[in-house]
């Protein structure tokens, strides 16, 4: 497959189109940002973490029979992924609170949350991805009825399916973003599945392996990345 003209550049990846009209090429750069892009950096090898880190949990979520976007790696910072149409929603489950959640509601940090919780927020940055509801997407065509259906009940798939796959690895999965699109009709998980867009912590000692090292100036960002990919198992070069 031939890498053509860059489509859009993000703030953690770059994507390009192909040679083939039904696939993109997905490049993970090592930029990080926080709170809308107010806080910036450059983390030497988090592209290439990312990358395999992101491959690694859409095939396993595809052999679980969640359809995603993921086609196949095509180096340490690319893969092939299908071209989607997105949905502009990002949808979040969390199964303890903390974050943005705590602050909104009042409620403490660090409560299991039974049953976990779901919200949907709308992918603005110049508006802060304000929260919205099913109501707000059908009225305004982000998404229709079906779709926001389809989009919750592929995303408490995922949470049974990573909660198990965290939980043997010794870690928590305490809340993450997903987002989808659709191709043909068919609506798949896009976009990535990576420690930039979940919270993980350590299931003993809760300390945090994911981007709120960076939001909170902990330090050891990659390597809590790293540390987590080699308890899952996924193969990273050295
Ligand atoms: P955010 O960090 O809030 O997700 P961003 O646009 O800065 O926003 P990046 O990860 O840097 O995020 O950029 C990736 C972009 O590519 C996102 O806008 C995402 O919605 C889009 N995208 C992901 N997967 C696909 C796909 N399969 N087809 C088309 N676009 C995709
Ligand atoms: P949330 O607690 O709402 O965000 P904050 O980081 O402001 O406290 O986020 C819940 C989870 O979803 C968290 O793991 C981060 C992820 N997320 C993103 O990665 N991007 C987003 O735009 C949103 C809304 C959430």
């Amino acid at each position: 497959m031939q890498r053509l003209n860059e489509l859009y550049s993000g703030k953690a990846k770059t994507i390009y189109e192909t040679d083939d009209d039904s696939q993109l090429i997905m490049y993970f750069r090592d930029d990080t940002s926080a709170f809308d892009g107010e806080k910036i950096d450059q983390l030497a090898r988090k592209g290439m973490v990312n990358n395999h880190f992101n491959a690694f949990i859409m095939q396993h979520l595809e052999t679980q029979g969640v359809p995603t976007h993921f086609n196949q790696l095509l180096s340490d910072t690319e893969s092939a992924v299908k071209r989607l149409k997105m949905i502009p929603l990002e949808c979040v489950i969390r199964n303890i609170s903390t974050g943005s959640l705590c602050k909104r509601l009042g409620v403490e940090d660090g409560l299991d949350l039974k049953p976990p919780t779901f919200e949907l927020f709308l992918k603005n940055d110049e508006l802060h991805d304000p929260m919205v509801n099913e109501y707000h997407a059908e009225t305004f065509g982000w998404a229709s009825k079906a779709e926001v259906q389809r989009m919750t009940e592929l995303t408490f798939k995922v949470n049974g399916i990573l909660k198990k796959l965290f939980d043997d690895a010794n870690l928590l999965l305490v809340d993450y973003k997903l987002e989808f699109g659709s191709q043909d009709g068919e609506i798949y998980l896009g976009d990535e599945f990576t420690p930039d867009g979940c919270r993980l912590w350590d299931k003993e000692t809760r300390e945090k392996l994911d981007k709120d090292r960076f939001r909170k100036g902990l330090g050891g960002v990659v390597e809590a990345y790293e540390e987590v990919a080699l308890r899952l198992g996924v193969p990273l070069p050295k």
